[in-house]
C-alpha cells in the first residue's frame, strides 16, 4: 500500500476526503501521518478519530528555520510516505523539504491556476478576487510544490461556472466540493505515475 503525509492548517476536510477514498478504495493508500502546523486545528481531530499520528509542528509559534527543517525531515524519515499532500497548509514547506521530496509533493488551491494563484491567494481572498475580476469560471487545481506559491506543474483541475454564485463563501463552498473529488482522484493518479 502507498503511504501519504498530509500538511494541514485548517478545518481539513480536504484531508477527510482522502481518508474517505482511502475508506472507499478510490484511493489504494494509506495516510500514514498527519503534519498540523499548529495546534488546535479540525484536521489533528480528524487524524485522531481515525488512529492516525499526528504532529504539531510549531506548538508554541516560536519555530526557528532549522529547527524546522530538522522537525519536518525527522518526521518524513519515520512515517516514510510516497506522497505529501498539502491540504489547506498555510506555511511554506522549506527549500530542504521541497528537493528532498521533489516531485512528490501536492497541494491544492481554490482557483484555476495560474489565474489567482500566488502569495496572499488564500481562503476567501481567492473567491473575492474571482468574482472582482468578474470571471465566468473558477474551479481548483492540484499542482507539484515548488519553492514558488503555486507555481508547480499542474496535474489535474475542476471546472465550474461562477453563477449561481453570488459571493465569496457561496463560491468558495461550491469550490470545496470539487476540490473533494478531484485531490484524492489526483493523488491517486499520480500515485500510479510514481511506481509506473
Ligand atoms: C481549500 O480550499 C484548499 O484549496 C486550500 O485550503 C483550503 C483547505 O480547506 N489550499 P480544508 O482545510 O481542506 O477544509
Amino acid at each position: 500500500m502507498s503511504r501519504i503525509v498530509v500538511f494541514a492548517s485548517g478545518s481539513g476536510s480536504n484531508l477527510q476526503a482522502i481518508l474517505d477514498a482511502t475508506d472507499s478504495g478510490v484511493l489504494k493508500a494509506n495516510v500514514v501521518g498527519l503534519i498540523a502546523s499548529r495546534p488546535g486545528i479540525g484536521a489533528l481531530e480528524r487524524v485522531a478519530r481515525a488512529g492516525i499520528p499526528s504532529q504539531i509542528l510549531d506548538p508554541d509559534g516560536i519555530l526557528t528555520p532549522g529547527k524546522e527543517v530538522e522537525r519536518l525531515g525527522r518526521w518524513l524519515d519515520e512515517w516514510k510516505p510516497d506522497v505529501i499532500a498539502l491540504a489547506g497548509y498555510l506555511r511554506k514547506v522549506p527549500a530542504g523539504i521541497i528537493d528532498r521530496w521533489q516531485g512528490r509533493i501536492l497541494n491544492i488551491h481554490p482557483s484555476l491556476l495560474p489565474k489567482f494563484g500566488g502569495k496572499g491567494f488564500y481562503g476567501l481572498r481567492v473567491h473575492e478576487a474571482v468574482l472582482a475580476a468578474g470571471e465566468q469560471t473558477s474551479g481548483c487545481t492540484v499542482h507539484l510544490v515548488t519553492q514558488e506559491y503555486d507555481e508547480g506543474a499542474i496535474l489535474a483541475q475542476a471546472v465550474l461556472d461562477v453563477a449561481p454564485s453570488t459571493n465569496a463563501r457561496d463560491l468558495a463552498s461550491r469550490v470545496l466540493q470539487l476540490e473533494h473529488n478531484l485531490y484524492p482522484a489526483t493523488i491517486a493518479t499520480h500515485l500510479e505515475r510514481l511506481k509506473a
